[in-house]
């Protein structure tokens, strides 16, 4: 986080308008010398109020980025902008936000917690292996052709009918679209829903790849708490009403980080509010087959009449996710735009890969492999909560899904404990990158389903450990 001046760093809406101030500048938009626009057709520009245009500007004169001529306006002052890296003679301007998440689990540890993925011990590898040779056989020219861009349509055709069958969808093979992935999804969506300044309503806490994408397209993030009992729903419509959000970005299910799930009253209740806000829900839902002993309620998108709802399915936590394969179903015109923003992006997930991943997920195999699948995260999730049940920390105990969502006392900073365990090659998800409002500081994201049961103890052993070492003052 860039450092402002003063309390207003605690404003989130000054902080978002002041963040795309300085990114305008690092990338070179707004140059050296340029004159900006005056505060008053700023503020009509982001929807925002003058004074929080003013505050920023005087946040970025104290800085030293801007500058101000008397009677004149505001100038962007020298060496604003971000240094380009030098590579080979090219320069490569600063178009991207960090990904902090990112940079964690990208770092090889022995205890992995950070990642909300499946040890692929438990995932169907051999019998994969069989349906690529399966695949050649029945198609041999299957990698000498593109997929149509929305997606193999035998695929779509089997999907749709089972998303009926399973979720009660109400839906064509025309309204389905394959993407690489979920984050895929995600990103297709943001680019052709949302501009700079746009508000978009996110969970807090959230899956922080989302909340990265929506800051890269430069949108307005608006919080909206989640707990055990759901969502706050005269809140959600608030919101709603004062900011006319382009859409409410949810993961109500098994949710990631907190495993919670929305009960199924609110579920048809929030879809009319989206209806009469126009507001698209975006419902991102990986986890619904990791349940434990009930099936969650229907998804939102089974309540939907009018199109407000978009729904993400991906396969890869619990099928494979070297396969990038997840569906997302949508209504007309939503539909059209999205192929069109696909087919700018890689013109189709390749065809060999929805042709294994539809062999395997027709095959009764599928459903053997669940079964066993959603007792061994149970196993999982309980030895994770063993090692934790001497140290007095708090989570909610899930009915599915990956992670546990864990309250630390003051006494243990989070920072520091991520810091001992990186140390000691265990790796977590620190709770303040799933905020969108960059606080939540004593939380933690621990993922139990990607570590063998062995790792799992002796990993957690460790890092509680480490926190009893940090209360000591060791
Ligand atoms: C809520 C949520 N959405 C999407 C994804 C990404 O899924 P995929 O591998 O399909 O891109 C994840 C992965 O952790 C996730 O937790």
């Amino acid at each position: 986080m860039k450092k402002i001046a003063g309390a207003e760093q605690n404003n989130p809406l000054f902080r978002q308008v002041y963040e795309f101030m300085l990114n305008r500048m690092e990338r070179g938009e707004w140059k050296t010398g340029d004159k900006l626009p005056s505060i008053r057709l700023l503020a009509e520009e982001l929807g925002v109020h003058r004074l929080t245009v003013f505050k920023a500007y005087r946040a970025l004169t104290e800085s030293g980025k801007l500058y101000v001529k008397d009677k004149s306006g505001y100038y962007v002052a020298p060496g604003s902008r971000l240094d380009p890296t030098v590579d080979e003679g090219a320069a490569v301007p600063g178009y991207m936000v960090r990904s902090p998440m990112s940079d964690i689990q990208r770092m090889p540890v022995t205890y992995q917690f950070s990642q909300a993925l499946i040890d692929p011990g438990l995932l169907p590898n051999l019998f994969l292996s069989d349906y690529v040779k399966k695949v050649f056989d029945l198609y041999p020219k299957v990698m000498g052709t593109y997929s149509s861009v929305e997606g193999d349509e035998e695929l779509r055709v089997t999907l749709s009918s089972h998303f009926e069958e399973r979720y009660k969808l109400q839906l064509s093979a025309r309204e389905l679209l394959i993407t690489s992935g979920a984050q895929q999804a995600i990103n297709l969506i943001a680019g052709i829903m949302l501009g700079p300044m746009d508000a978009v309503l996110v969970e807090r806490p959230t899956y922080s790849v989302a909340l990265d994408i929506f800051r890269r397209a430069g949108a307005r993030l608006v919080a909206v708490d989640i707990s055990p009992q759901g969502y706050d729903l005269a809140a959600v419509e608030e919101l709603m009403r004062k900011n006319k959000p382009r859409m409410f970005y949810i993961n109500p299910t098994h949710h990631n980080p907190t495993g919670y799930t929305i009960p199924a009253k609110q579920r048809k209740l929030l879809v009319e509010l989206a209806e009469r806000y126009r507001c698209l829900l975006v419902e991102d839902d990986p986890f619904r087959d990791m349940y434990f002993l009930e099936e969650p309620p229907p998804p939102f998108f089974a309540y939907d009449t009018e199109g407000w709802v978009m729904y993400i399915s991906s396969f890869s936590k619990y099928v494979a996710p070297g396969l990038r394969i997840c569906a997302v179903a949508c209504r007309y015109p939503f539909m059209e735009r999205l192929i069109a923003a696909k087919s700018l992006a890689d013109n189709g997930t390749p065809l060999l890969n929805q042709k294994i991943f539809l062999h395997y997920y027709t095959s009764p195999r599928l459903q053997q492999h669940l079964g066993k699948l959603r007792i061994a995260l149970q196993v999982h999730k309980e030895i994770m909560e063993e090692e934790l049940a001497a140290t007095g920390w708090e989570w909610t105990t899930p009915q599915g899904g990956l992670n546990l969502w864990v309250r630390l006392p003051d006494s243990i900073p989070v920072a520091k404990l991520l810091a001992r365990c990186l140390e000691q090659s265990i790796s977590f998800v620190p709770g303040e990158l799933c905020d969108p409002l960059g606080e939540m500081k004593s939380w933690l994201r621990l993922s139990y389903s990607f570590a063998s049961e062995a790792l799992l103890r002796e990993g957690m052993r460790r890092l509680t450990a480490i926190a009893r070492e940090i209360e000591a003052g060791e």
